[in-house]
């Protein structure tokens, strides 16, 4: 495993896009595996920019890990949503195709059933991953078990406090996600964990020096031949 400590999340978003980059260039038809969250949102502005200077996206697949079941795509705190403002929408030329679970399907285990043959048949040649103050990736809660598959997964009050930031209230979180399974997460050729912030210190030391264990999912990471841990100071400041 990699581990990068930057000054800044910018400088360390910079990192971050200059590795998508590579993996477009590289790559003929590339699959990058998408992540939400405030993390994220610096490597998605240093994306943006080298999508303006050229970099062209028109046989990129992008999928995210994760949506709320409930919240529609127009919902402005769905998954769906985030990624329109954050990303889709400021590109110049669009991914060929981009997918995020539908937390809204009438039948949600046909839909992680759908999701689960998409990945198969678009193997995630770089997959963005923030992380939970807990420890989860996409919406891999701590648990005794840990399911490999896509799955519909009860989120943990820690979660739910935690994203209660992003709604009026913390009555409106939704208490249940779609997400990737740890399968999909281990099987993309490149992982790049984003974390920043004291309140991800722990969580960060746990995963990348504790022992491996389900009840910190991105503990599971030292599993993969290549991880790529972006950190800040603060975040990389219990390792
Ligand atoms: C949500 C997402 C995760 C993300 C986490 C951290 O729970 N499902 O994929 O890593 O938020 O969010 P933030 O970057 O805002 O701290």
């Amino acid at each position: 495993m990699r581990i990068r400590v930057f000054e800044s999340p910018k400088d360390a978003g910079i990192y971050v896009a200059t590795l998508m980059e590579q993996v477009i260039l590289h790559v003929e038809r590339p699959v990058l595996g998408l992540a939400t969250g405030s993390t994220v949102i610096p490597c998605y502005q240093a994306f943006r920019s080298l999508a303006d200077c050229g970099l062209d996206l028109s046989r990129t697949v992008t999928i995210n890990l994760d949506e709320y079941v409930g919240l529609s795509a127009d919902h402005a705190q769905s998954y769906h949503y985030f990624m329109r403002e954050n990303l889709f929408q400021h590109l110049p030329t669009k991914p060929e195709e981009s997918h995020v679970p539908n937390g809204v399907a009438a039948n949600l285990e046909e839909e992680c059933k759908r999701y689960d043959a998409l990945i198969q048949s678009h193997p995630i040649d770089l997959q963005l991953l923030g992380i939970g103050v807990n420890g989860h990736i996409g919406f891999n809660e701590p648990s005794h078990s840990l399911l490999s598959r896509t799955h519909v997964v009860s989120l943990s009050e820690e979660t739910i406090q935690s994203n209660a930031r992003f709604f009026d209230t913390v009555k409106n979180v939704p208490h249940q996600a779609v997400t990737m399974g740890v399968q999909a997460i281990l099987q993309a050729k490149q992982i790049v964990l984003v974390a920043f912030g004291k309140n991800k210190a722990k969580a960060v030391a746990e995963s990348v020096s504790g022992s491996v264990q389900t009840n910190v999912p991105a503990s599971m990471l030292q599993l993969h031949r290549d991880v790529t841990w972006v950190l800040d100071k603060e975040s990389a400041s219990l390792l």
